[in-house]
């Protein structure tokens, strides 16, 4: 594993041509996406795929998301079902992952044995340049060390994997903030959302024609590595600072906190209080600016040295991202 720091490479064509061609020989490469960084390599090299586990320090169970040019080359991956179709043609390229039925050619490690396999067809312009170039899919879990916060800019990726992997391209900051909503397509006639992201259950059940039922935002017991979707275990996504939850943050709350607390508004606040150090995901409450801001204003506040954060959730009145908001919230609380 290199000792160097990786570099970050502009997106200069000579330097897509470049990362296209370590792909194909199998080294890793940090791309970017419009939800999050992403590590990659290619998804048909068993052997450069384990090199994401070994990088990211991520147990062999969990099952990592491949990424594709679209629809064809989906379906030479995995057995393609009409929901599928559906659903790609309505949400490709964007942020939704489909899992399928997984043929032959995906090996076992990249699906951690399982009989499916996650595709999504990213948006971003360049890894989709790089795609085309690479001229195989992509397997990419998001590139941050296993458990940590996800990356939403390349010096996130460096700060969390610079000594453990060479290459990182640059794709400016992350669009949409938080994770593909992935669904699970196996059985077309019961579709199930696995993790909520920017694509709303009721965004899919509009395109499916069918109820698509939401995980539970809490669960009793943390899922167990082994099971449908080890994103979904119970801690996930945390900061080493420790972090509560509280529904709706109040000036009254701040005056009773130790001083080394910090605050963690969803809305910035318009009285503000000089006695704990005070973040805020959004200046007026607009949830997609939210998300986007979410990973780096976690990731800033546990670098501010405090003894804990507040975090405030976010107001479910519109599904969707709120969802996606307070579910890593809600993982990003518990401890293991
Ligand atoms: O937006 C995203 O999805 C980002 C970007 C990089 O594309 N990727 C991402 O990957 O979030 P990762 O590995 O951090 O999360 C993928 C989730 C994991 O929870 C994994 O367990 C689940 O997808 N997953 C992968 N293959 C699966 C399968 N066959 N069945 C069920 N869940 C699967
Ligand atoms: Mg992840």
């Amino acid at each position: 594993m290199p000792k160097t720091q990786a570099s970050i490479h502009s997106p200069t064509p000579a330097n897509l041509r470049r990362l296209a061609a370590a792909l194909r020989r199998g080294e890793l490469v940090a791309i970017p996406t419009e939800t999050v960084y992403g590590l990659a390599a290619n998804a048909l090299d068993a052997k450069a795929c384990r090199k994401i586990f070994r990088a990211k320090r991520r147990p062999g169970s969990d099952p990592l998301i491949v990424h594709v040019t679209g629809l064809a080359q989906a379906a030479g991956l995995a057995h393609v079902n009409p929901a599928a179709i559906r659903l790609a043609r309505h949400f490709w390229p964007g942020p939704l992952t489909l899992v399928l039925p997984k043929k032959p050619v995906v090996p076992d490690l990249v699906t951690a044995g399982r009989s499916s396999v996650a595709l999504r067809a990213p948006a971003h312009p360049l890894t989709r340049r790089l795609l085309r170039l690479a001229g195989v899919p992509l397997a990419a879990p998001s590139a941050n060390p296993f458990a940590y916060i996800s990356p939403t800019t390349a010096e996130h990726v460096r700060q969390g994997l610079g000594t453990r992997i060479r290459h990182i391209l640059d794709g400016g900051p992350c669009p949409v903030g938080v994770e593909s909503t992935i669904i699970d397509l196996r059985n077309p006639t019961r579709p199930r959302m696995l993790r909520p992201g920017a694509v709303s259950a009721a965004e899919l059940a509009r395109v499916l024609g069918c109820r698509v039922p939401v995980p539970r935002g809490r669960r009793k017991r943390p899922a167990k590595a082994g099971q449908i979707a080890p994103g979904l275990m119970k801690q996930h996504y945390s900061p080493k600072t420790p972090l509560r939850l509280i529904p709706t943050l109040s000036r009254a709350m701040a005056a009773k906190l130790p001083c080394d607390a910090a605050l963690i508004y969803f809305r910035r606040p318009i009285a503000r209080t000089a006695r704990v150090s005070e973040y805020w995901l959004s200046e007026r409450g607009a949830l997609r600016e939210a998300a986007r801001n979410l990973y780096a204003v976690l990731r800033r506040a546990d670098r501010g040295g405090h003894g804990c954060l507040l975090v405030e959730l976010a107001p479910v009145r519109a599904g969707g991202l709120a969802t996606a908001i307070n579910d890593r919230l809600r993982r990003a609380v518990s401890r293991l």
